[in-house]
C-alpha cells in the first residue's frame, strides 16, 4: 500500500507509530519511517519537566503489556535539539502533547505548532487538574472545550485521541468534531489494571495500576473505532492490539483510515511496518479490493463498499 492523503498530507502508506513507544529522537524516528512508518508520532510532550513513575513502568504480560510510565517529558521548552533535529525532517510527523488544564495545553499547543508538525494530537487520556483528576477524555464539557481551545491556537490540523474509559465514546468523539478536531485518534491504553506477585503480595507496577496494550484490547479498540465512525464524519487513526496485517483490515472494516501500532513495534521490531504494509497489501489483492473499498465495511456488510453510509462521509 503506499501513497495516502490524509488531511492533505502525504504519507507513504496508512500506517503509523503510536504514541510513547519510541520518544522523540529524529534519528530513530526517521529510521522507523525508512522502516515502512506512514507516520510517526511523538512521546506525549508536556508543559513542564516531569520524571514518571518508578520502575517497574512496563511488564510484558504476553498477549499485551500493562504500563504505568507515566507522561514522564523534558517539557516542551526544554527540547531545543529535539525540535532543531526534527526541523530539518523529510518525514511527516504527528507531535502529541498533554496539559493539566486547558491552559496548559494551549501553553503546549501554542509553541508546538510553531515547531513545524504536520498535525498535533492532543492526549486527552491524561488528568485533568481542572476537574480534580478526571481524564479530560471522558467529560463531554472537558473535551470540547480543551479541543477548541487547542484548535483556536495551531497551524496545522488537530487530532484528538480518546480513551475507551469514557462511557460512550462516540459522543466524546463527536464533541471533539463539534469543537474542531480535523480527526480522532482511539484508542489510548485500557483499563486501568493490576498485576499482583502473589508470592510478595504486592502489585508488581511501581505505581500499582496501569494501561493495558497489545493483541489483548485489540476487540476493545475494534469496538471503540466502530462506535466512533457511526459518530462522526472526519477520519479516524484506529489503534489498540494491532500486530498484523488482517489486524489492521479489521481496523479499517471497523472504520479507521489509518492504521496505528505500538505494542506490536515491542513484539516484531520496527520493521514491524514494512511487514504489516505488506500482509495488508497481499490480503488486499487475495481479496480483490482496496483500502478504500473496506473502510467501514463491517457497518454495512450487505450494501458492501457503495453504501451511501459510507458516500455521506468527509474525504480525509
Ligand atoms: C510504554 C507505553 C507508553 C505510552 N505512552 C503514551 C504517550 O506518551 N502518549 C499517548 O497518547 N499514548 C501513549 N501510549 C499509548 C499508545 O500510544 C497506544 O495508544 C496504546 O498502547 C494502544 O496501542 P497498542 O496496543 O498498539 O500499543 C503508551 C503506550 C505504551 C505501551
Amino acid at each position: 500500500m503506499d501513497n495516502i492523503t490524509f488531511l492533505g498530507k502525504q504519507l507513504k502508506n496508512p500506517l503509523v507509530l503510536a504514541s510513547g513507544i519510541l520518544g522523540n529522537n529524529a534519528k530513530i524516528l526517521e529510521r522507523v519511517h525508512q522502516a515502512g512508518c506512514g507516520l510517526v508520532t511523538l512521546k506525549s510532550i508536556g508543559p513542564a519537566p516531569r520524571d514518571g513513575h518508578k520502575n517497574p513502568t512496563v511488564i510484558d504480560l504476553g498477549g499485551g503489556m500493562i504500563n504505568a510510565v507515566g507522561l514522564p517529558t523534558p517539557g516542551y521548552d526544554h527540547m531545543d535539539a529535539e525540535w532543531q533535529a526534527l526541523a530539518n525532517r523529510d518525514f511527516p510527523v504527528n507531535a502529541s502533547i498533554y496539559g493539566g488544564s486547558v491552559a496548559e495545553f494551549v501553553k503546549v499547543a501554542q509553541f508546538v505548532s510553531d515547531q513545524g508538525p504536520d498535525f498535533i494530537e492532543i492526549n486527552i487520556s491524561c488528568p485533568n487538574s481542572d476537574l480534580h483528576g478526571m481524564l479530560f477524555g471522558v467529560d463531554e464539557k472537558a473535551a470540547f472545550a480543551v479541543t477548541n481551545a487547542v484548535k483556536n491556537v495551531i497551524a496545522v490540523p488537530l487530532i484528538a485521541k480518546l480513551t475507551p474509559a469514557a462511557p460512550d465514546i462516540g459522543k466524546i468523539a463527536k464533541v471533539c468534531e463539534d469543537a474542531g478536531a480535523d480527526a480522532i485518534c482511539a484508542i489510548n491504553t485500557a483499563g486501568p489494571g493490576m498485576v499482583i506477585d502473589i508470592e510478595a503480595r504486592t502489585p508488581v507496577l511501581a505505581f500499582k495500576k496501569g494501561g493495558l496494550s497489545g493483541p489483548m484490547i485489540k476487540p476493545v479498540a475494534v469496538r471503540c473505532v466502530y462506535d466512533i465512525y457511526r459518530a462522526v464524519s472526519i477520519p479516524i487513526i484506529g489503534l489498540g492490539g494491532v500486530t498484523t496485517g488482517e489486524d489492521a483490515v479489521e481496523m479499517f472494516m471497523a472504520g479507521a483510515t489509518l492504521v496505528g501500532m505500538g505494542s506490536a513495534v515491542r513484539y516484531r521490531g520496527i520493521h514491524v511496518f514494512e511487514q504489516v504494509n505488506r500482509e495488508l497489501t497481499d490480503w488486499l489483492a487475495a481479496h480483490h479490493c482496496t483500502r478504500d473499498d473496506i473502510i467501514g465495511a463491517a457497518h454495512d456488510p450487505i450494501a458492501g463498499p457503495d453504501s451511501t453510509a459510507k458516500k455521506s462521509r468527509k474525504t480525509p
